[in-house]
């Protein structure tokens, strides 16, 4: 039976400073712990004034999660203690496994004048925590766009829509990462597995995700959907785009500092002795 998942929550994203001075929006985080399980946090580095994030993220660690970073102008030039180095363009995506340790500096590059984006933090099960860092770089143009009807346009990052599967794989924490854009007075709907929690973080225009209360949002809005197996969503005239992402809880401790999550506050403590003592990375290039 169709169960439609309904609005539990709606959040508007806040601003917030990260890195070395980065003005940028969160539309979720530390504070919203566990309710996103497996997803930890999302930052909105969209931006009208790209002059804010020159300062960027310098050399940093991260261990015990996943970062996605979906960029949607500009570019993050980035390098990192595995020895991977590059830059992520204009609708690029960089899934990364920190597993037992990375260093990486991510730094924001205006194009045009633009800059912005998206960046994910996903949380890895205690048997993955410490499993060996790796990454995946996806190109715009090898992401598969689906139009099911006129006026939808929806990018699959991650997970399957209508028999197509996204080029990011084997997520430890089973994601769904799509990008929908509708046209305006439209509605769409979307099978979700039952038990997944599964959010959408509103990027343009205005809809509603409830049929039956019909609560208006629009940019920076999050809402996080109740249990059910499918998705509804309705365009208003202005058409909508959104980020939905759904993934499978992990139901475990979270102890996190910074940019590392754990499940104890020993292998937290252990964590940040090993970044002081030169020991933190496990795996070199
Ligand atoms: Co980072």
């Amino acid at each position: 039976m169709d169960q439609v998942r309904t609005a539990e929550r709606i959040l508007q994203a806040y601003a917030t400073v990260e890195g070395a001075g980065v003005r940028l929006y969160r539309a979720f985080g530390y504070y919203e712990l566990p309710q996103f399980d497996p997803f930890l946090m999302l930052d909105d580095f969209r931006s009208e004034k790209p002059a804010e994030y020159l300062a960027g993220f310098p050399r940093h660690p991260h261990r015990g999660i996943e970062t996605v970073t979906y960029m949607l102008e500009g570019t993050v030039d980035h390098e990192d203690s595995i020895g991977n180095a590059g830059s992520i363009s204009a609708g690029d995506v960089q899934w990364m496994t920190a597993g037992s340790g990375i260093i990486h500096q991510e730094m924001p590059k205006p194009v045009s004048g633009r800059m912005g984006g998206f960046q994910l933090w996903v949380n890895l099960p205690r048997k993955q925590k410490m499993m060996a860092p790796r990454y995946q770089e996806i190109k715009s143009d090898t992401i598969p766009v689906i139009s099911p009807r006129r006026g939808i346009n929806i990018r699959v990052i991650a997970g399957t829509l209508a028999g197509t599967r996204g080029p990011i794989r084997d997520i430890v924490a089973d994601s769904e990462f799509l990008d929908i854009s509708l046209g305006p007075d439209l509605f769409f709907t979307h099978p979700v597995p039952q038990g997944h929690t599964a959010f959408a973080y509103v990027i343009g225009g205005e809809g509603t995700f409830d049929e039956k209360e019909g609560h208006r949002v629009g940019n920076r809005d999050l809402v996080l959907f109740s249990d059910g197996n499918s998705l509804w969503v309705r365009s208003f005239g202005s058409g909508m785009r959104f980020l939905f992402i759904a993934g499978k809880p992990i139901r475990e401790p979270v102890e996190w500092r910074g940019p590392i999550v754990m499940n104890t506050r020993e292998e937290l403590r252990r964590a940040f002795k090993e970044y002081a003592d030169g020991t933190f990375i496990k795996k070199k290039p």
